[in-house]
């Protein structure tokens, strides 16, 4: 038990981060159009080294021209060992105007990775009077990434998000897998003769959400390669979800609907936490601090609980 009060994430919704390459112009408008809560601009891993230069140009002209409406936008820019994102940084913040809300960087694997962004943002910021300070979601996927996660939950207060990158991660980690995300294969618990799946993504999603939630930062769960598997992907969400990340990428369109569906309390789990937290009023009035509900034991946890559905459907009612 600690006597500091846990510090809430930004209140905005984060359920969809949708992705598409900065070097794809074509995509913009149709991305602007989605329903995705935030979008993703890529500079990185899905932009070839031959057009990083026209990828940088074609996304601070979108971010300038394109009517994004209400969207938040996200930058990814090139990781700190490649020689390209000091460019992308400098480019973003010089020549982007108060449309870019947020830089994500990718492959961080220690608090001073963040630290050196900060430092190169903020000094930017100040030459140029900058009124809207940028704010930074990071990418966990890397074995350093892992096990500094508390520190770069904690590195800076521009720290907004933090999601999990499938497949670098997998690759850092030595993981027998070519899957994005998902169930694998091999990984399974046998019992009996038969093979019952477990999560191999579990740890470090636990891990990225308890950080999170120490820090005030939203956890985010990343991509779903297999944009033709749609109930594995809603699978994947779900759990993530109840593990308590906010959202997920979609790196096809149709992915959309799949993570705002999950994201999004269903009307029936929002009835019941009203229900539980008007039950725990009687109690409360009644003297008692624990009572039934539907058969089952309702406590003052049990109110924060609640709110925590409550409170996520209102923040997305609210746009
Ligand atoms: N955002 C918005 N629209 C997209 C889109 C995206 N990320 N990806 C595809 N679309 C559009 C297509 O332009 C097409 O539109 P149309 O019906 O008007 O022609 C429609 O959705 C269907 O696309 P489809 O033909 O199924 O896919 P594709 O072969 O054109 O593209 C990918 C497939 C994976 C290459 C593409 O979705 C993509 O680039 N995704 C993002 C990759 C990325 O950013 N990765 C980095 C993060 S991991
Ligand atoms: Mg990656």
């Amino acid at each position: 038990m600690s006597f500091r009060i846990q510090p809430a994430a930004p209140a905005r919704p984060n359920r969809c981060q949708l992705f598409g390459p900065g070097s794809n112009t074509k995509l913009f408008p149709k991305m602007a159009a989605s329903a995705a809560d935030v979008i993703n601009l890529d500079l990185e891993d899905s932009v070839a080294p031959s057009d990083k230069d026209a990828a940088r140009a074609n996304v601070i002209e979108a971010l300038n021209t394109v009517d994004w409406g209400s969207k938040y936008m996200s930058v990814r820019i090139n990781g700190l060992d490649t020689p390209y994102w000091y460019r992308d940084v400098v480019d973003l913040l010089e020549q982007a105007g108060d449309r870019l809300d947020q830089i994500m960087i990718p492959k961080v694997g220690c608090a001073e990775d963040v630290y050196a962004v900060d430092a190169l943002v903020t000094a930017i910021e100040r030459a140029k009077g900058r009124t809207k300070p940028v704010s930074f979601e990071v990418i966990i996927e890397s074995a350093a990434g892992i096990a500094h996660v508390e520190a770069i939950a904690a590195s800076s207060p521009r720290m907004q998000a933090m999601s999990l990158g499938a497949a670098d991660f997998a690759a850092s980690m030595g993981m027998q897998t070519t899957g994005i995300g998902g169930t694998q294969e091999n990984y399974y618990m046998l019992r009996e003769g038969e093979k019952h799946w477990s999560d191999p993504w579990h740890w470090a999603q636990a891990a990225i959400v308890a950080a999170c939630r120490t820090h005030g930062v939203l956890p985010v769960d990343g991509p779903f390669g297999d944009f033709s598997d749609d109930d594995g992907y809603i699978a994947q969400a779900k759990r993530s979800a109840t593990l308590g990340m906010v959202g997920k990428w979609a790196i096809h369109p149709k992915q959309i609907a799949l993570a705002n569906q999950v994201f999004t309390p269903s009307d029936e789990a929002v009835t019941e936490a009203r229900e539980i937290l008007a039950a725990m009023e009687q109690a409360k009035a009644n003297g008692e601090g624990a009572t039934v509900y539907k058969g089952r034991l309702v406590d003052i946890a049990s109110i924060k609980q609640a709110e925590v559905i409550v409170a996520q459907a209102e923040l997305i009612a609210r746009g």
